[in-house]
């Protein structure tokens, strides 16, 4: 969608409007129809209140465009809308921390040699410590955030983490990043990685398994829904795709369930020996993309 930016707010309620819809299936509900015209006034309400809040002209106001139009950032949204519904809507959202990566990023690379490279780098939380060196534009990390400073947990999630991971001179901060490379007879067969902080270790499993153990294919091995235990909190997170009747299912072994609308950004490949071609993964739930080496963008 090509449209207006500010100091217009029409583009990017517009953009706004249409991610929080896409998670409904608004044909199936009957064009003007009370269920069709609910929803889609929820999602004006929404877009209406951040647009009050946020937009103005940006040569005067650091407008947060990225985030406004970001896809996870709807979804935030659309947890908010209760189907049939009126909502009083008592805050604006927050989009400071969607849209362009201003945290942790991967990227995974593969050439016609099958040369592959999986880079994870981390500034740790939203623009790091909120520093960038004068003069460089390079912005200073807040990784000292990954160290043990509670006595059991690192950070402000509260990761747990032990007693040899507190802060000493000349030592690294426990990370989770876990840029991977499987090999298949000697030659790379996935390249995996993503941000996330704890949860990336998990996604980086669940890609995984989900291409060995279930055969699918990168795409959808990226994109398919997630869970996550860490130990502690004592909490099984689980992405909201995954059915209720599952979540019912745990809940009766005894878990504590807490419902996320989604986590991490996997960008991964897959090369297949047999067609001899490389696919990519790009997450959903995130930016980025699949570009081939010809430069190609699919
Ligand atoms: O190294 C680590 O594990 C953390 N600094 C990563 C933080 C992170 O992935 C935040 N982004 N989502």
């Amino acid at each position: 969608i090509i449209t207006m930016p500010p100091p217009s707010s029409g583009g990017i309620a517009l953009v706004q409007i249409l991610n929080i819809l896409e998670g409904y299936d608004l044909a199936a509900l009957g064009h003007n129809s009370a269920d069709y015209i609910q929803l889609v006034t929820e999602a004006m309400k929404a877009a209406y209140f951040d647009r009050a809040t946020f937009l103005a002209d940006d040569a005067f106001f650091n407008v947060p465009k990225a985030g406004l139009t970001a896809k996870d950032y709807a979804a935030v949204w659309r947890e908010r809308i209760i189907r049939g519904r009126a909502s009083e809507l008592d805050r604006p959202g927050d989009p400071s921390d969607y849209g362009d990566g201003r945290h942790t990023t991967h990227l995974s690379v593969v050439d016609s040699q099958l040369n592959a490279v999986s880079i994870t780098q981390t500034i740790n939380g939203a623009f790091g410590s909120g520093l960038v060196v004068p003069g460089t534009g390079i912005m200073l990390n807040n990784e000292m955030d990954d160290f043990n400073i509670h006595g059991d947990s690192s950070g402000n999630e509260g990761n747990p983490t032990g007693t040899m991971n507190r802060v000493e001179p000349g030592k690294a901060p426990l990370s989770s990043m876990t840029p991977t490379i499987v090999l298949r007879d000697n030659r790379p067969f996935l390249v995996l990685g993503s941000p996330g902080g704890t949860r990336i270790i998990t996604t980086v499993l669940q890609v995984f398994l989900n291409v060995v153990d279930f055969r699918m294919d990168i795409q959808a091995a990226v994109s398919a829904p997630r869970f996550h235990h860490q130990w502690r909190p004592d909490t099984l997170y689980v992405e909201d795709q995954i059915g209720p009747d599952t979540v019912a299912g745990l809940k009766g072994m005894g878990y504590d369930i807490a419902r996320r609308s989604s986590w991490s950004n996997s960008q991964s490949i897959q090369y297949d020996p047999m067609e001899k071609l490389l696919f990519g993964g790009s997450d959903p739930r995130g930016i980025g993309r699949a570009v081939s080496p010809d430069g190609m963008d699919y």
